[in-house]
């Protein structure tokens, strides 16, 4: 990994399918509250992957990935686009849906399958092929060693979290008001419906995740994904952002 004044390189052209996600991530739900929410779309769509299926191999095989994208990821946004006519949230941007449903406990079905759509977007972008450069700004860099000590530390917390989260969840390492701090949700919970807060990066901790690879080894998978997987540069870049 390496340290830049400015963040640099990416997944490729595919990454502009995901730039609403990111920049919602940015904004959080606060924004969209105050109306400013990416613009809505008729339906929701299944963003087609930054990398080829195959990219992220030997740690999460093409198998895996074929599944947790193509039946999972795809299952969400299939359900979802059921749920929502006749709903207020009808052509309603993604971001909108999952503030607008959150902690409402008639709509919970619906937020859970938009939560879901957006949390694996965004665990998509937070990964990268293994053996590309990674980049991690100066600026990211300087907020991770106030708040951890050092990159080390910080993937130590990341690495906790993710073996702490009982059951199915999220890690995320995640900004609140400019300063760092590891959370992890449940199910598909997001800490972007939490005002001020900001995704930076995530690991998805349910055993579809991981299971085809690593059965029940949880934490070897962990390890994996952030000894080799992990995109700084996607996490620079929301960084600079806020
Ligand atoms: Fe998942």
């Amino acid at each position: 990994m390496k340290t830049s004044g400015k963040t640099s390189g990416g997944t490729g052209v595919s990454r502009r399918a995901f730039m609403a996600v990111t920049m919602a991530a940015a904004a959080g739900c606060t924004t969209v509250r105050r109306g400013q929410a990416p613009v809505a779309a008729a339906s929701v769509s299944l963003p087609a992957l930054p990398y080829a299926q195959d990219a992220l191999a030997p740690v999460i095989s093409a198998q895996t990935i074929s599944f947790h994208y193509g039946k999972h990821h795809q299952g969400y946004v299939t359900t979802l686009n059921k749920l929502l006519p006749g709903t207020p949230f009808a052509g309603m941007s993604l971001e909108e849906i999952v503030c607008r449903t959150a902690d409402k406990a008639e709509y919970a079905t619906l937020f859970n399958n938009a939560a879901q759509v957006w949390n694996h977007t965004f665990y998509w972008q937070s990964l990268m092929p293994v053996g590309k450069e990674r980049m991690v700004s100066s600026k990211l860099t300087a907020a991770i060693n106030k708040a951890f000590g050092s990159m080390t530390e910080c993937n130590a917390a990341l690495a906790d979290a993710a073996m702490k989260q009982f059951g199915s969840g999220w890690a995320w390492l995640v900004a609140e008001k400019g300063a760092l701090k590891v959370v992890r949700t449940p199910n598909a919970e997001t800490p972007l419906t939490q005002a001020g807060v900001t995704p930076l990066l995530t690991i998805d901790v349910w055993e579809h995740a991981y299971y085809l690879d690593w059965q029940n080894k949880r934490a070897d998978y962990v390890k994996a994904v952030l000894d080799r997987l992990m995109n700084w540069t996607f996490a620079s870049e929301n960084y600079e952002k806020i």
